[in-house]
């Protein structure tokens, strides 16, 4: 009888936890696994050693460390995320890096600074934070997630690229937008899936669009396009892409408005004037610098430049694509970034293009880090999605994310909670600038602009480091114009190889 008692209690206990879990709005993952899921919880309280075993172990080579993902949740929580003890980093080991404090530290800028976006030919400049959302597009992640990403924005007055999607009605919250289209066209996009001028134009003409950016390529896939299966196609999707509901969409992998240097070039204006004048960028993954050398020429040439160009990493992230072309293909972002922006020095339109990078950005040092080795400004794909819930269950292919983020399952979505993780992507966003500008007081300097590549430094073996300044070879601006005989071979080869009219295979 007592048994009986003791189980009856059980049981209504369970029901009362499974009822609190699934109203309760802090923890997406207790809404979608009530009571079970506590042992998430219960295996970080019991850390380090429980969890390393049972959870770090399957973390093993997942994109984000554990300190770099305690640092983003515990910012996106608004917790204290001070550590105990010392660094955990082997700092004698060859590639590990860090940059240079000074003796005199400045006090932290009042204002935290902007970066202006607009070239010559732009005539509506936009002021981009330090670090914003990257471009992920609904269909990859849910309603939800992009709600809470765009109002997360609008309350911290950071940029949201849309992504490749279109335009949804979860992006119309306030936050800033960045239009990116992709070799889909998706939003503006004839009946044979072309370009279609008039509806990029009505829609870049939205006031809530601040920037278009055509993608070129992405770190984790480059040179590969993206396949929509048709069962993704609800008919919400296939309304935002301008799409037929459940037939399979395919982007390809090259554009159709462009197929050499010359004509993107040319194509970027032609995207900056549909959108009255407002800032118009491309974003890539760095193949060749022989190519960069190339789209640099035809600048050069036609007297045009884009306003924004956005590096992104081959360690960038994705919502599915192939493990060989996430592992083996792309340059990584601090090659691609000094390929840029070294680029653009040497042709001297430094000054009239802005550098945004991407590729694993999560904390302050890595924002002051990308700022220094050339990018003016920095965007976050997967931190960001991690502040919206997202525990690295790298399930996003599948439809089946667990905390709601990376799905279009209405069932799982509910899970994340808008409210809730708008307060937590402004936060991130905030404290993560903060600490960027912080590190840039210790290092003595008074904002980002002072950055300089002598102030990183890495080890390249057991007895020395060598700062960027040294490891990598720096153009002054306007040297490629003035004749090749001061540069490096490998420049001046890839120099006299780039044509402004052939992107070389
Ligand atoms: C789920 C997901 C969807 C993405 N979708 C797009 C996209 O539509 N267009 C694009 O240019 N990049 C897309 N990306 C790439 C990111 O914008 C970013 O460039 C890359 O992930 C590097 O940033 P991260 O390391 O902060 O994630 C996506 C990334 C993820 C994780």
């Amino acid at each position: 009888m007592v048994l009986l008692f003791v189980l009856l209690g059980i049981v209504v206990l369970l029901i009362a936890v499974g009822i609190h879990d699934v109203i309760q709005k802090k923890h997406s993952i207790l809404r979608n696994y009530p009571v079970i899921g506590h042992l998430r919880f219960l295996l970080e309280k019991i850390r380090p050693e429980l969890q390393q075993y049972f959870i770090e172990r399957n973390y093993d080579g997942r994109p984000y460390d554990r300190d770099t993902r305690s640092t983003i949740y515990s910012r996106a929580k608004g917790t204290n995320e001070e550590q105990p003890f010392g660094t955990e980093r082997d700092v004698n080991e060859v590639g590990y890096e860090y940059l240079v404090h000074s003796t005199a530290p400045k006090p932290v800028a009042e204002q935290v600074p902007r970066v202006r976006i607009g070239g010559p030919d732009c005539t509506a400049p936009y002021e981009m934070a330090l670090l914003n959302v990257s471009a992920m597009s609904f269909g990859a992640i849910s309603a939800n997630a992009i709600e809470a990403l765009n109002r997360g924005a609008a309350r911290g007055g950071f940029a949201h690229d849309t992504g490749e999607g279109g335009i949804s009605e979860y992006h119309r919250n306030g936050g800033d937008l960045v239009w990116e289209i992709g070799s889909g066209y998706f939003g503006t996009r004839d009946a044979d899936g072309g370009f279609d001028p008039d509806q990029f134009r009505d829609k870049a003409a939205d006031d809530q669009v601040k920037l278009v950016s055509l993608k070129l390529s992405q770190g984790a896939k480059p040179g590969l396009g993206g396949v929509l299966p048709g069962a993704k196609v609800t008919p919400e999707i296939a309304a935002v892409r301008g799409v037929p509901v459940g037939k399979k969409v395919v982007s390809p992998p090259y554009h159709q408005v462009f197929s050499t240097p010359r004509e993107l070039v040319l194509f970027i204006a032609r995207m900056r004037e549909l959108a009255g004048g407002k800032p118009a960028g491309f974003k890539l993954c760095v193949g060749s610098r022989t190519d960069v050398l190339a789209i640099c020429k035809a600048m050069v040439a036609e007297g045009i430049t884009p306003d924004f160009i956005v590096v992104d990493g081959a360690e960038g992230g994705t919502g599915a694509a192939p493990q060989e072309y996430e592992d083996h293909i792309g340059t990584p972002l601090t090659e691609g970034l000094l390929t840029v922006h070294n680029a653009l020095t040497g042709v001297g339109l430094r000054d009239r293009v802005k550098i945004g990078a991407s590729g694993k950005v999560a904390t302050g040092v890595d924002v002051v880090k990308r700022i220094l080795q050339g990018a003016d400004y920095t965007n976050a794909a997967r931190a960001m999605m991690m502040a919206t819930g997202c525990i690295q269950a790298q399930t996003c292919h599948t439809n089946t994310c667990p905390v709601g983020v990376a799905t279009q399952d209405p069932r799982r979505m509910r899970a994340l909670d808008v409210a809730d993780k708008t307060h937590r992507v402004a936060n991130y966003q905030r404290e993560t600038v903060e600490s960027a500008m912080q590190v840039i007081a210790s290092m003595g300097l008074e904002g980002p602009e002072q950055l300089e590549p002598r102030m990183l430094l890495r080890r390249v073996d057991h007895a020395r480091t060598e700062s960027y300044a040294d490891l990598f070879e720096h153009l002054a601006p306007g040297q490629l114009l003035g004749g090749i005989h001061d540069v490096s071979k490998a420049w001046a080869r890839d120099w006299v190889q780039a044509d402004p009219d052939v992107f070389r295979p």
